[in-house]
């Protein structure tokens, strides 16, 4: 049996963990993609589909991270191996999604960062398009994937890695816990002083009328179910390591995890629909400019509403400069608490394996990752590679990851009992049941498999998006091909070595403990 060191690294408090879990969750996809989506969806109807994926898929999945992580005391790779020694590879492919979606996740939050600066004298003048585009990003005429390099993204990237790297350097509680105490209460003061803003502006109730307003024929459509569970799972952080890993820095027996999963889920949730009620009001105050409607309306998703759309209203309203900064800060620091929570996967994944200290593990994983974010998306062809990219990884890899975690647990390993008696153990009230083995090994894995082949289907038969032709409409494909091949090589590499000795948490001292 190999000897493992114990770890050293904890949370010296359960609120750096709640804080942290909130950072995590609260992200890119609450501030730009919540907004869109839900109004895509049957505007107000999508509430219902979105309240039923929080509590039938979100929170299931969160307890389910939460407990392995607890339980096992590991990042991905070796919390998983020690549940069943051949799962370690199912930890690998979480790592690896994770190191993908940061080196894109970098690029955004660093125009974000430059956005906030353009905003003090609205440096896109009056064609935020052409801005964007041309200005900025530098975009090829024709989507490729290329090498060519755009220096003046170069720096933003950087400033984004370095911040991200020294965190992770400083460990759990002088780095992660640090960055989330400082960024997450200005997030949540500068939303509010943005959202208030925002209610003020002419046309603001028009908005909030386009987003609310219910479109009750919507919930007949499966497609509408689909981006209700699609929104929660990006949304939550389930399902590819990062709550797994943030939980297996908790180590007092007594955590309370259900608690903080309710906590954690429903801040989330109510971030999401704050962000909503802001982006809506600022587009109400767009369409009444324009003299048409929120629906008439071009550009209300992903990269054009953050960075089209909205550098446009700024132009037209009263102390557009101030909304600028508060909106694009917001959205950097939203970001950048996501981001370092998906390269801590990473890092302490590789540095268990590895055995290095977490200085180290950030230098061994920062400075390629860095290095491929520079060369993928700080280039000409940055923008659509990072849709392509986007699209894959979350859409197959993450689902991928999440449905094979509760097939393999529940019936494979049969496992999942032990994880309910853990999760009620360690926590305030033991309402982890039958009711939440049944989802998390039946219902959960039946829609995101229901979900996960409709996307495998559409990906194969008609590509993804417009990207039919040339080297882009096979780079979804080759990014996830990567991340197998790399899974089966960690794989490889696990199989020799021996599992560590390890106790779990003796669930009968949790009692004990406070
Ligand atoms: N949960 C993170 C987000 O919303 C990944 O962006």
């Amino acid at each position: 049996m190999e000897k493992r060191a114990p770890r050293q690294e904890s949370f010296n408090s359960r609120n750096y963990f709640i804080l942290a879990a909130i950072g995590s969750a609260v992200g890119l996809g609450n501030i730009w993609r919540f907004p869109y989506v839900a109004f895509k969806n049957g505007g107000g109807a999508f509430i219902l589909p979105y309240l039923i994926a929080l509590l039938a898929v979100g929170i299931p999945l969160l307890f389910f991270d939460y407990a392995l992580g607890h339980r096992y005391r590991g990042s991905a790779p070796l919390s998983l191996r020690r549940m069943g020694r051949w799962t370690e590879s199912l930890g690998w492919w979480q790592v690896m999604v994770c190191f993908v979606i940061g080196i894109y996740y970098a690029a955004i939050i660093g125009w974000a960062g430059m956005y906030t600066l353009f905003s003090i004298n609205q440096a896109w003048g009056s064609d935020p398009k052409t801005f964007l585009m041309r200005d900025f990003l530098h975009v090829a005429d024709t989507p490729g994937v290329g090498l060519d390099f755009v220096p003046s993204l170069f720096i933003p990237i950087l400033v984004v890695w370095a911040v991200t790297l020294i965190t992770v350097a400083l460990g759990v509680n002088k780095g992660l816990a640090m960055v989330n105490k400082i960024f997450m209460p200005l997030l949540v003061v500068m939303f509010l002083v943005l959202v208030v803003q925002s209610l003020f502006l002419p046309g603001a109730g028009t908005g909030l009328d386009a987003l609310f307003t219910p479109k009750w024929s919507a919930l007949l459509d499966y497609k509408v179910w689909m981006a209700a569970f699609g929104q929660i799972f990006f949304s939550l952080s389930v399902g590819f390591g990062i709550m797994l890993t943030y939980a297996s820095y908790l180590q007092r027996r007594r955590s309370n995890l259900v608690g903080t999963g309710l906590v954690a889920g429903f801040a989330n949730s109510s971030f999401e629909l704050f962000a909503g009620i802001g982006v809506f009001a600022t587009l109400g105050f767009m369409a009444h400019n324009q003299g048409g409607s929120v629906s008439d309306l071009e550009g209300i998703t992903g990269v054009s509403l953050s960075f089209i759309t909205f550098p446009t209203v700024i132009a037209q309203m009263p102390g557009g400069a101030l909304f600028g900064v508060l909106f694009f800060a917001s959205f950097a620091m939203a970001g950048l608490t996501s981001f370092i929570s998906i390269i801590q996967v990473v890092a302490a994944g590789v540095g268990e394996k590895l055995d290095l200290a977490p200085k180290k593990a950030s230098l061994v994983v920062g400075v390629p990752a860095a290095v491929l974010s520079f060369a993928l998306f700080a280039t000409r062809s940055g923008l659509p590679d990072l849709d392509v990219v986007d699209a894959f990884i979350n859409n197959i890899g993450v689902v991928a990851s999440a449905i094979i975690m509760c097939v393999v647990v529940a019936w494979v390993l049969r496992r999942s009992r032990l994880l309910q008696d853990h999760l009620n153990a360690v926590s305030e009230s033991r309402m982890i049941g039958l009711w939440w083995r049944a989802l998390v090994g039946g219902i959960v894995p039946v829609l995101l498999g229901y979900m996960f082949f409709q996307t495998l289907w559409t990906y194969l038969s008609e590509g993804y998006d417009t990207y039919s032709s040339g080297f882009i409409a096979v780079f979804g494909w080759g990014m996830l091909l990567v991340v197998a091949l790399c899974t089966a090589v960690m794989t490889l590499i696990s199989w020799k070595t021996p599992v560590d000795e390890f106790e779990p948490l003796r669930l009968e001292a949790a009692s004990e403990e406070d």
